[in-house]
């Protein structure tokens, strides 16, 4: 990864240049090969959107919470995962960003920067040790005071339910989600959260990034549980079939999706009025030339990415396409699971941070090995920068959510928005993660509290937004990734998102605020047309 990004470093420092000269040339320019308008921070603010429009900030449980092992939390495939040494940077999550202490600290500084909400997902394996069976108490407890704290500056708490870190107990006794006993699991441990915090909690996630977990973790082996098969995986993985797994992972998360949703609506919805979704990666694939090929090449690839799991949501079956391709491995949906599958969602999150260029590649069939995902999508992927990737995945994974290596391309979301409209039915859709991020890797740009490459990316996609929702997209929120510096799923602690920095090297992990906190929170300040009343709880 850190050759790839080295590799990339130039690039994106004349691509910046180029980028900063445009957008202060004048208040109104043309950017790049798109015909979307971009419109200087001085002329941006939250007036400009939507008086309901949500505006946050996120994270997650293993990324931010550490106390990996305290008050009964027990591990998570993540913490096999870190503890085996499998990250680039041998970082683990034990202790993170300490928020499982610092919630308190963190909630005021989100309410000094004006947050609408924070996205946090649930550690499962927190709340149920072991997976299915005894709550733990004092894991419930953190949650319902994570939640009434958020409540008490009047910031609203959106939740994921599973964001990658599935607990190693279901791993050891069936495999995870390769078993459809995972969703009767899945479920009940849902139906703890909705009955324990549905109070307060009017937003849920069911899964994070299931199109990048199926990948990560059953196809590349990269991510936990780091199953592949030989030749597939990015290292030669002990467990896994990179054939036939990524289908089958995706295939139970969709129905442990549906029926938790389902569990929703029929017990709780009505009573405690909250909204339920799932959160999709959704990068925008652009064809590399007009052929037919790369333009039936980037379609593809968009069913692979998107359509895998949004097809069957809002047209109840996998895209044609992947049914042809991929064949007997992709298993099939029964007339009873349709029954809660379709339509089960009230919006759409959409991890949305950049754009690829897409090549055809010609299909081999010929191998013994079979095929994985790589080979059945089979496009080659350029970034805006030029850089050309060996296949998709090969560079995505690679190189995931490196902002070091992520081209500024807010027409990215604009076409990903016009594509929920055209495609899927206009959804109510929420940006639930789009960042920035800096690595310690890059000598030439170092991480810096002056982050004004993150400051211009923020505000150009938070600008994009606008002619979308002018082109009638059924956008309602916005949330940065992240709040403070994580534990990067990709890249450790060597890559730095967070609004806030936190000082890893400390054992009190303090909090920094980056000049892209102050910049948020001019945004967010033009406002007055909430009530934010409830913030004079805290005076400093
Ligand atoms: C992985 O396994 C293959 C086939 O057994 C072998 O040729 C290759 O050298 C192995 N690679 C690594 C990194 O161990
Ligand atoms: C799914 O159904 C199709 C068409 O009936 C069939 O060709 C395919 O083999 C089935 N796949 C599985 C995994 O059963
Ligand atoms: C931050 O960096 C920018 C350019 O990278 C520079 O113009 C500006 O003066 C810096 N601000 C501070 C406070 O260092
Ligand atoms: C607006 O919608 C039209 C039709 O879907 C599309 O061609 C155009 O690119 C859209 N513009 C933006 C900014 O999304
Ligand atoms: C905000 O809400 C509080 C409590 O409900 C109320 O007392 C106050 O008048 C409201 N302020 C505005 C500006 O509406």
């Amino acid at each position: 990864m850190v050759r790839v990004l080295s590799k990339l470093n130039c690039c994106i420092v004349f691509f910046l240049f180029f980028f900063l000269v445009h957008v202060y040339a004048g208040d109104v320019v043309d950017y790049g090969r798109s015909s979307s308008i971009i419109i200087t921070s001085e002329r941006l603010s939250r007036l400009d959107f939507p008086p309901d429009f949500v505006f946050g900030a996120g994270s997650s449980a293993y990324q931010v919470e550490g106390a990996a092992a305290e008050d009964g939390r027990k591990p998570s495939i993540w913490d096999t995962f870190t503890h085996a040494g499998k990250t680039p940077d041998k970082g683990t999550g034990d202790i993170a960003a300490d928020q499982y202490h610092q919630y308190k600290d963190d909630v005021k500084l989100m309410h000094k920067m004006g947050l609408d909400a924070y996205r946090f997902s649930i550690s499962w394996s927190r709340i149920i040790p072991d997976g299915r069976g005894a709550v733990n108490p004092k894991g419930l407890n953190y949650y319902n005071n994570l939640i009434n704290e958020l409540v008490s500056y009047g910031i609203e708490a959106h939740v994921t339910l599973s964001h990658f870190d599935i607990p190693q107990a279901l791993e050891d006794e069936y495999e995870g989600l390769l078993s459809p006993k995972f969703i009767e699991d899945f479920t009940a441990y849902v139906d703890v959260c909705f009955k324990e915090y549905g109070d307060r909690v009017k937003s849920w996630m069911t899964f994070n990034e299931p199109n990048a977990l199926t990948l990560g973790g059953y196809d590349m082996g990269m991510m936990p549980p780091g199953r592949c098969s030989y030749p597939f995986g990015v290292s030669n993985c002990s467990k896994g079939d990179s054939t036939t797994e990524p289908y089958v992972a995706g295939h139970n998360i969709l129905l442990s999706h549906a029926a938790a949703v389902h569990l929703y609506r029929t017990k709780y919805q009505e009573k405690q009025k909250g909204q339920i979704g799932i959160t999709l990666l959704a990068f925008w694939f652009e064809p590399m030339t007009n052929s037919p090929q790369d333009v039936a090449a980037s379609k593809r690839m968009l069913d692979f990415h998107i359509g895998w799991f949004l097809d069957p949501l809002v047209h109840g079956n996998y895209p044609a396409i992947m049914r042809k391709i991929v064949g007997s491995r992709l298993p099939n949906f029964t007339k009873n699971d349709l029954k809660h599958l379709k339509g089960s969602f009230d919006f759409i999150g959409l991890n949305q941070y950049s754009a690829f260029y897409i090549k055809d590649l010609p299909r081999r069939s010929d191998d013994q090995y079979g095929s994985d995902y790589v080979r059945d999508v089979s496009v080659t992927g350029l970034y805006e920068n030029g850089m050309l990737a060996k296949d998709f995945t090969r560079f995505l994974i690679a190189d995931q959510k490196a902002g070091e290596g992520w081209p500024v391309t807010p027409w990215s979301i604009q076409r990903v928005l016009d594509y929920m409209k055209l495609k899927y039915k206009n959804p109510a859709s929420v940006i639930h993660e789009n960042g920035y991020a800096m690595t310690d890797n890059d000598l030439s740009n170092p991480p810096t509290r002056n982050d004004t490459e993150r400051i211009e990316f923020i505000q150009a996609y938070i600008a994009a937004l606008l002619p979308s929702i002018r082109n009638g997209s059924n956008i309602r929120g916005y949330f940065v990734w992240s709040f403070l510096d994580c534990f990067e799923v990709a890249g450790g602690y060597t890559n730095h998102f967070g609004l806030y920095e936190v000082d890893f090297k400390n054992k009190e992990r303090r909090r920094y605020p980056k000049q892209s906190v102050q910049w948020y929170t001019n945004f967010l300040a033009k406002t007055g047309k909430k009530n934010r009343s409830t913030g004079s709880l805290y005076s400093e």
